[in-house]
């Protein structure tokens, strides 16, 4: 890519990783040229940011918000031209002139453009790990048919990634197994007994990374490290008893490397996404992050501890998905989503997300056939969260 101009669609560019993607882009106007951004809720955000970047389109889910964004971008003669609604969407991350798909949509609704971008060969930045977690063996056939380049933008998986040769047939000879670090979040100290009536603000507190609501509370839970370990297994090829977990409180560490010779190759940095897109958007070569550099004579300490499973039992539910019949892993993240959001909206408390993940998994069997197609795991991402609403409305009346 060195040289060359590369055209860049950011899916979800009003989020935490998109806005952290653009501050990176207009490090290097000589390097990128944004062709699409897309926005969920934040239409104010989306017009400063296509004002700024002059995309050819801007992407919003429907016709009252596309109508908001057009007198906007018109009172500002931004010619940037709006569309609406998922298959737009897939349609930018496919389209002709996008090099490289930036997926930073929360949750299971960035599968289809994810997979859309897979399929139609781009470089493939995934943020959106929930795409994975559903997607699976399907989202990672898509990218070996479609010829797409899939580059991790998660900070865990960019260390393990700039820990590995370049050459992916020589990841397996390496890896003994990885070791996905983690910081614990908001409640590491905290009594598991204490933890029922923490509130969302509390839950969203991250100690070290700044990042969307949802993901702050998968880190309170944890849940966000069982993703990360199913994400792990897709993006490496690696059997789940490979990756491990340890908590890793200053988030200095990224993840390591345990080769087959015993080394241990590590990444280190500040916690900054800033980093690994910045990876993303130039590999193989580097550029300039814009983060804060790493000042070894400020560091105090670098410590390690083992997960206390009783505070964070959803953390067991990625190994016992990744066994378990194909599909769980996506019941698990539809059943997650669900029950964060209802936290978020102080509709059930936060010990209650882990009751309403695991009793979906035991409630719900994927039935998914072993060439299933993008539809069957939206459907079966429907039904999961149906059955995690009905568990929700048991929850509440005991
Ligand atoms: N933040 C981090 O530091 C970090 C680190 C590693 C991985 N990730 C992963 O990156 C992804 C994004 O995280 P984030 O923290 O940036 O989240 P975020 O701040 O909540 O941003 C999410 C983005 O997706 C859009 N969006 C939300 N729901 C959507 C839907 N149903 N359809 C289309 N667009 C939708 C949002 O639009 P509006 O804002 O306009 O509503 C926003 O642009 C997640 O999968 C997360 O796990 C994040």
């Amino acid at each position: 890519m060195s040289g060359t101009l590369q055209r860049l669609a950011i899916l979800g560019s009003t989020g935490s990783v998109g806005a952290s993607t653009l501050d990176v882009v207009a490090r290097h106007p000589e390097r990128f040229q944004v062709v699409g951004l897309t926005s969920y809720q934040r239409i104010d955000l989306l017009v400063d940011q296509c004002q700024r970047f002059r995309p050819r389109v801007a992407v919003v889910p429907d016709e009252g918000k596309a109508t908001v964004l057009r007198a906007e971008l018109a009172a500002r003669r931004v010619a940037t031209e709006v569309r609406v609604g998922p298959g737009a969407l897939s349609e930018l991350a496919a389209a002709d002139d996008v090099d490289s798909v930036m997926a930073a949509i929360v949750g299971a609704a960035g599968l289809p453009p994810c997979m859309a971008a897979a399929r139609a060969g781009k470089r493939l930045l995934l943020a959106n790990k929930e795409a994975l977690v559903v997607g699976g063996a399907l989202f990672m056939r898509a990218v070996r048919d479609g010829g797409a380049t899939l580059l991790p933008i998660d900070s865990e998986h960019s260390a393990i990634f700039q820990c590995l040769p370049e050459d992916r047939s020589a990841w397996a000879s390496r890896i003994d197994h990885i070791v996905l670090t983690a910081s614990g979040g908001p409640f590491r100290q905290r009594d598991p007994d204490s933890l029922h009536d923490v509130t969302p603000e509390q839950a969203v507190a991250h100690p070290n990374w700044v990042m969307g609501r949802k993901i702050s509370v998968d880190s309170a839970t944890m849940m966000n490290k069982a993703l990360e370990v199913i994400e792990a297994r897709w993006l490496f090829d690696l059997q789940p008893e490979r990756i491990r977990v340890v908590l890793h409180p200053q988030s200095i560490i990224h993840s390591m490397v345990v080769c087959r010779d015993g080394s241990v190759l590590a990444q280190l940095g500040t916690p900054d996404m800033k980093v690994p897109i910045a990876y993303g958007l130039s590999f193989p070569e580097r550029i300039e992050s814009g983060a804060q550099r790493l000042d070894f004579l400020q560091l105090q300490s670098l410590s390690f501890e083992p997960v206390d499973m009783r505070r964070f039992p959803g953390l067991q539910l990625a190994w016992d998905t990744l066994r378990g019949a194909a599909g769980s892993t996506a019941v698990l993240n539809a059943a997650n989503e669900v029950a964060v959001a209802a936290f978020l909206a102080g509709t059930i408390g936060f010990t209650a997300i882990h009751r309403v993940n695991a009793t979906t998994l035991d409630r719900l069997e994927p039935h998914l056939s072993p060439d299933h197609s993008l539809d069957d795991l939206l459907a079966l991402d429907e039904r999961a969260r149906a059955a995690a609403r009905q568990v929700m409305q048991e929850l509440k009346g005991t």
